[in-house]
């Protein structure tokens, strides 16, 4: 038998509660709709089912990864060996209400916490709205939109260590960076207390309607994983740098430049991972050899 079918039938043993499948594809999985299999795909149903999945694959040697909403991913046509873990179970993507604070676990969808803090009529976080992730990804890689950055609206973060122990952490000591935050690179997210500030049902919806009237001017409704590469610097953008180079509508495959927002790479149906990735290196190289400008990956590119 395979690594794979071990560990598969050790965890479902292990794990009553949780989802378990084997040879799951991704692409579904991710906003791009791109790439190969899982070969074990887990959704835990707790905290204490995600330590056990932690601990066993440190145990049997296999690799272990935390899969999010899948929208900054671009996942390898090969697929992912190990163990893809996803924390969509209702035990560890509750919101709840406390105060001008929500407590959103990982696995919660951005949208539903702008949508709950609508409803409870916080503002300030509206522009959570428009960013296709979920909590712990958003976390992760300290997402934005409209000026604003998900750590800029957390006060408090819980996570688990690699020894598969749980930490919460005043925001104060979580350094963050522009798209990035490190202790999540380690850690695994597992809630983050977001907190908004009491408004008027009026001035919240005013806000997301212009937030969701830009955004839908400015960027494509195709399949995509958001921006593909970081803003080379603080006010130039990269999709502009991809714009002024004439590469929007550059095609490989079914991949191709979106001919609304330069940052973004469109899948038109039929696209492969391999496309992306060609297409990805194009436009550096374009970058670099006519506006000697290094183009980084905002995307996350994982697989084989
Ligand atoms: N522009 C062009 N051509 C293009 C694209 C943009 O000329 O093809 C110009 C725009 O006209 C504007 C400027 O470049 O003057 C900046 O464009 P935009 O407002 O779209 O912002 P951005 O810097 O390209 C960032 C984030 C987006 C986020 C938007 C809106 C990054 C890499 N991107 O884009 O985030 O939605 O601001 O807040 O930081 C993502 O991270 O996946 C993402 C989409």
């Amino acid at each position: 038998m395979h690594r794979s079918d071990d560990i598969f039938h050790e965890l479902k043993a292990l794990l009553p509660g949780a989802l378990a499948r084997r040879n799951e594809p991704l692409g579904k999985r991710t906003t791009l709709r791109v790439g190969g299999c899982a070969d074990v795909y887990i959704e835990p149903s707790s905290e204490a089912d995600m330590a056990v999945v932690l601990r066993t694959c440190k145990e049997e040697g296999v690799p272990f990864m935390v899969l999010g909403r899948g929208s900054n991913l671009l996942i390898r046509d090969g697929g992912v060996r190990g163990v893809v873990v996803c924390l969509a179970h209702p035990g560890l993507s509750a919101i709840s209400v406390d105060g001008r604070h929500l407590r959103c676990g990982a696995g919660a969808k951005l949208k539903a916490v702008a949508a709950k803090a609508r409803e409870t009529l916080l503002g300030g976080l509206e522009f959570l709205e428009g960013i296709p992730g979920s909590v712990g990804g958003a976390l992760r890689m300290n997402a934005g939109a409209m000026g604003s950055a998900t750590l800029e609206v957390v006060t408090q973060v819980r996570f688990m260590d690699d020894a598969g122990n749980v930490h919460e952490r005043n925001i104060a000591q979580v350094p963050a960076q522009y798209r990035s935050c490190p202790l999540f690179k380690t850690n695994i997210a597992l809630a983050a207390t977001f907190q908004g500030h009491p408004d008027s049902r009026e001035a919240i919806a005013k806000r997301a309607a212009e937030y969701n009237q830009t955004r839908w001017l400015s960027q494509p409704k195709e399949p995509s994983a958001g921006c593909i590469f970081k803003n080379p610097s603080p006010g130039l953008s990269a999709g502009k740098v991809i714009d002024d180079l004439g590469l929007k509508g550059a095609r490989r495959g079914g991949a191709v430049v979106s001919t609304v927002h330069g940052n973004f790479i469109v899948n038109e149906g039929a696209a492969t991972a391999a496309d992306v990735l060609e297409l990805i290196d194009f436009i550096k190289t374009r970058a670099r050899s006519e506006r000697g400008v290094e183009l980084r990956e905002e995307v996350e590119i994982i697989g084989e």
